[in-house]
Formats: C-alpha cells, structure tokens, sequence
C-alpha cells in the first residue's frame, strides 16, 4: 500500500529518494512521485503507473536538492491520476505525501475552499497540504503547525510535510499508520518500513501513535500529541542485504514458492527450545492456563487461522474462534470465554489486524502477535510475538508466509496441546518429529511444477473454478481459491466438499475445474463422495491429493500427488500444488503475478 521515503540533508537527494521507494514497491501502488526542496522552490515529478515512469521523468528533467520526499500511491480517494498522485503541493509553499484515509476531509476541503484555498486533485490527501499552508500562514511554528494539524484531522495516517521556507526540515507524524525515522551521519531519513531505509542506515526511531517530529540533518526531535517533547527509543534494525533480488526466478513468487523448506526449517528453530523441545514465547505454565483463544488475520493468514483451530480444537481441546479482523472489533464480541489472541500477519501491519489486536488487549487478552517482519506495529504492540522466519516476502500473493505460519501455528498447538495434559509427551515428540519432516517433504512436493503445467493450461481458458476441501483442507481450498482470483483473474471460490450439496452444487455445468484436495483420514471417504456427486454433473476434477490416496478418486481427471504425510500436516503440503498452480495459470495469462492489479502487500487502510 503507499510507501513514503523522505531525506533531510543528502546532496542531489532525489536518487535516494527514487532508490528508497524501489524498496517499498513491493507493497503495491498505482503511481509515484517526488518532490524536492530547490533554492528556489519546490522541484515535483509525478507518474501514473510503475517507477520506471518516474524514473524515465527524472531522466529527462533532474530534480536538484538535499531534501525531498516521494511517495507511491495506492489509490482510495480520486482515481489513479497524476494530478491526484503524491506529493501535494498547496501554494508553492507546502508539500506533502500521506498513507491511510482521513475520515474528516469532506467537512475539512469545504472548510478550506471557503477561505479560499484552491485544490487540485480528488484526494483525500491535499487537505493535508492546504491545513499546513494555512497553519504557517498564520506564523505558526513547524512544532505549533504539526500541532494545529495533528488536531484537525480524524483517521490513520502517517504523513511527511515540507515548507519553503524551511529547507532542511521535515515534519512527520502518526496514527496506526507505520513510520519509521532512520539517523545517519549528515542527515536523517523516513520511511514506510524499515527496508526503505535498510541501506542507509541501521538507527531507526518507530513513532507512537499521535506522535510528531521535527527531522533534521542532525536528527529528530519527537513530540507527543499534546507537543511535550517525548524520548523515542533508537533502535537498531537487524543489517539487511539491500534490495532482495529474484535469484535467478522469473518471480518473486515462484523463488518464494521454492524457498518454502526453508521458512519452515527456520520456523520450526525458532519454535524449537534449548532442549530440543517444542516451545512458544509462553512458558509452560502459562500456556496451561490458557482456556480459549481468539484468531485475528486477514486473508491468506485468516485461512492459516482456520487451520489452526482444527488442530487447537483436535490436539488441545481448547476453543477456538476465527475473526476475519476488520468484522472483530465493530461486531462489538463478547470476550470473556477466551483469555488469549493470536493475530497473524505476514507484514504485521494489516491495519484490520493491528486494530483487531488492540481491541483484544484492551479487553483483557494477552496478545501474541504471530508476524513475519520483525519490528512491525504488530510485533512491537503484541504483548508477546511468536516469529515466522519466512524472510523477506516480495510477491504479493503470500506463499512461504502461509506454510510459515502453519509451522508456527501446528508446534504451538502441540506444546499447547502437551501443555493442557491432552496430549503425553510422546505423542507430542510424535508430532514434533512430523513436523520436522516438512522441509523435505515440502521440498518433495515442489518437483510437481512440471506434472501442474499441463493443468494450468487448462485452466487459463476457464471463467470459474472450484476448490473443494473437508475438514482441516477445506481452509487450504478458500485458500487456493483466493490464490488463483488474485493472480490470474478467473473467478474461484473455496467450499467445505461436504456443503456443496446444500446450494454450491447447482453451479456445477459440464466441464467446470473443480479442484479437489483430498488426504487420508477419518473423512477421506465422504469427501471423495462428495467429489463423485460434481463429477457425475460434469465436473473436471482435478485431484491433488497424497500418493496413498489417489486411487480412491479413480473417476479425477486430472491428478497431482504429494508424499504421503500424517493427516495432521496435510494442509502444509497440498498448499503447494494448490500455490504452483495458480503461479502457473496467471504466468501462462500473462499477468501481472507479483503485483496483481489492485492490491497492495501491506494494507494499510480500514
Ligand atoms: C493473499 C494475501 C493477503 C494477505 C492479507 C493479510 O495472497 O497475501 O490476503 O494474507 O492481506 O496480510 P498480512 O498477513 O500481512 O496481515
């Protein structure tokens, strides 16, 4: 979602600027642009459409300067325009860039248009631009101008404003929104995330909600809502190789989808205790206590939280309830069955999630944030964080996050389970020596791009698809349903195969992909069931299944296996064909597959 880079005191700062946001272009936009601070004014660049664009402008006209901001764009309010691009200029004098919504910029713009500010774009942004210009205009001081806006605006944000008059300095503020300060020898830096400010410096200064600063080349002094000055920890961020590259892949996708043994191994180390035990960030006792717990995720991870209350439910016997994050806190939820939340993110930013996650704790729960950036909002606001060591995920579509999470999600369900006295430890290490195996076994099912390419061919020409899965799969079939909308643009839905007889089943028509996951266990033989009532309507039944299990579906026509596993850990290893397929069916359509249209990998707004 939108990125924001800003540089206080760096010569000829605009290809830093430029540099900055090719970090952050990962989390998805729909244009960019820079402004910089020129002795005489402001120099500004705008683009829709990719950086390259941006870039290929700053070619033909540079932009001179030592500070400036940029900003990518992921669109909300106003179409994907230039004029309704970042940065906002307002009278020659301000310019700004903002990320997240500001939910009083109706009342706010009429405000301002009657004293006679003119706007130039759609957005809900400008605003911001034209509150600081009046704010200076009236000989407020930078801390008394933030101040005065800060006090005027209602939502999140996180926004970054520069003044003529002022050209070695920056305001920036926060609310829900990430931003980071980064310090360097000779001047300071800002960022969305860490990553935009990991090759120029490690000392970085996360804001608290309702914060403000004054940037420097000299540093940041930071003050609260009220503007009492305010000490902000300096943190330094873990060393980062720079801009992670594709690896020799066509894809981020496709290098993340073969890094999965990996995540895992990773992973499961850092659920892993000094004795060789599995362990979670609570002590024995206190995971004894826990008596209920809430999952709080959007998306991709809100079907990694599905899993896990089947195996939570199954192996602790403790009850557990899945919140689609941004219904949780408006639903007004009663709360006290449960003494515990889990909120997954991958980029521990969702802001569905983080606020989810804060309504929990404020109503008592212990928070543990299961996230995959260290030192996101959510890691840092969880009372606890349990850490996915996926690394760096660039691709949109999340993959080696997912199988991550569910390695994470699987050994704390098993301490839980051993833990509560519902499981004795041998079953435990039972488990426990599975869930080792996943590496290579992932690593095994990987080899299934070539049996998948076929398939995927197929399917490139159909208008819909059905992903079908009963019990601990039917999650992994919403899952492959969203992976295959998201990337290649054919409609799919994920159903439990056991509910399609009571509606689904009518949109069944000869010849319709329905993609069937099945594994051994208690429900493999209803399932299979269920797969024969579609297929005797004409289903195309493609069959991803384990090698033990193929022969009960001899009517499939398609099929694609993966080692035999234990029942339990089946949702990691079908996730893989279930990814490699839609990979392969948007790579074969051509679009775009690690920025599908319209979506964002940090999402940043309500
Ligand atoms: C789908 C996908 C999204 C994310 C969702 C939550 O492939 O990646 O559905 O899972 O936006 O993101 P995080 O996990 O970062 O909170």
């Amino acid at each position: 979602m939108c990125g924001i880079v800003g540089v206080v005191g760096l010569a000829d700062c605009s290809e830093t600027i430029l540099d900055s946001l090719k970090r952050l272009e990962y989390r998805g936009y729909d244009s960019s642009g820079i402004v910089t601070q020129t002795k005489d004014g402001f120099g500004l660049q705008r683009a829709v459409g990719k950086l390259k664009n941006l870039s290929d402008l700053m070619r033909e006209s540079p932009l001179a300067g030592q500070s400036g901001i940029g900003h990518t764009r992921w669109a909300t309010h106003g179409g994907v325009t230039e004029q309704n691009a970042h940065p906002h200029v307002a009278g020659d004098k301000v310019a700004i860039v903002h990320n997240g919504i500001i939910e009083n910029h109706v009342a706010l713009r009429a405000t301002l248009e009657a004293a006679g500010h003119l706007f130039s774009s759609e957005t809900d942004s400008e605003v911001l631009a034209h509150l600081f210009l009046q704010a200076f205009d009236e000989g407020m001081t930078p801390e008394q101008a933030a101040a005065s806006v800060l006090s005027r605006i209602e939502g999140a944000f996180a926004l970054a404003a520069m003044h003529v008059d002022y050209p070695d300095m920056m305001i920036v503020a926060r609310n829900a929104s990430p931003l980071a300060i980064g310090l360097g020898e000779n001047a300071s830096f800002i960022g969305s995330d860490a990553m935009a400010l990991s090759h120029l410096t490690r000392d970085v200064i996360y804001l608290k909600d309702n914060d403000f600063a004054i940037v420097r080349p000299e540093g940041a002094e930071v003050f609260d809502s009220a503007g009492t000055p305010v000490n902000r920890e300096v943190v330094i961020v873990a060393a980062s190789q720079g801009v992670v590259d594709k690896g020799g892949y066509r894809h981020f996708m496709e290098k993340e989808i073969h890094e999965q043994p990996d995540a895992i191994a990773h992973t499961l180390a850092a659920m892993t205790g000094a004795d060789g035990t599995l362990s979670t960030p609570l002590p024995r006792e206190e995971l004894a206590q826990i008596d209920g717990i809430v999952m709080l995720a959007a998306g991709t991870s809100h079907y990694a939280a599905m899993v896990a209350r089947y195996w939570i439910e199954a192996l602790a016997r403790v009850p557990v309830t899945c919140e689609i994050a941004s219904e949780y806190r408006y639903r007004k939820p009663v709360t006290g069955a449960f003494s515990c939340a889990i909120a997954i993110s991958q980029s521990g930013e969702s802001l569905d999630t983080l606020m989810a996650m804060r309504h929990a704790g404020e109503a008592g729960l212990k928070t543990i944030g299961l996230v995959n950036v260290p030192g996101s909002t959510i890691a840092r606001e969880a009372d606890l964080v349990m850490p996915t060591r996926a690394g760096p995920e660039i691709g949109v579509a999340s993959t080696k996050a997912f199988t991550a999470q569910l390695t994470a999600l699987i050994s704390f369900a098993t301490a839980l389970a051993e833990a509560k006295g519902a499981i004795d430890t041998a079953r435990r290490d039972e488990i426990h020596a599975q869930i080792q195996k996943l590496p290579s076994m992932v690593g095994r099912a990987l080899a299934s791009f070539d049996e998948i390419r076929p398939i995927a061919h197929e399917l490139t020409t159909a208008r819909s698809a059905l992903y079908l899965g009963r019990d601990v799969l039917f999650p992994v079939a919403m899952e492959g349903a969203l992976k295959l909308k998201e990337l290649s643009y054919i409609h799919a839905e994920g159903f439990a195969s056991g509910e399609m007889k009571h509606g689904p089943i009518a949109l069944i028509e000869e010849g319709l992909p329905v993609i069937a996951l099945l594994a051994a266990g208690e429900v493999m033989g209803k399932a299979a069931s269920n797969l024969q009532e579609a297929s005797a309507r004409g289903a195309s039944i493609i069959l991803i299944t384990e090698e033990r299990a193929a022969a009960t579906v001899d009517f499939a026509d398609r099929v694609v296996t993966v080692p035999n596993i234990d029942p339990l850990l089946a949702p990691v290893l079908l996730t893989i064909p279930v990814q490699i397929l839609a990979y392969l069916t948007a790579f074969e359509k051509g679009t775009d597959v690690d920025q599908p249209r319209n979506l964002a990998k940090s999402v940043t707004v309500e």
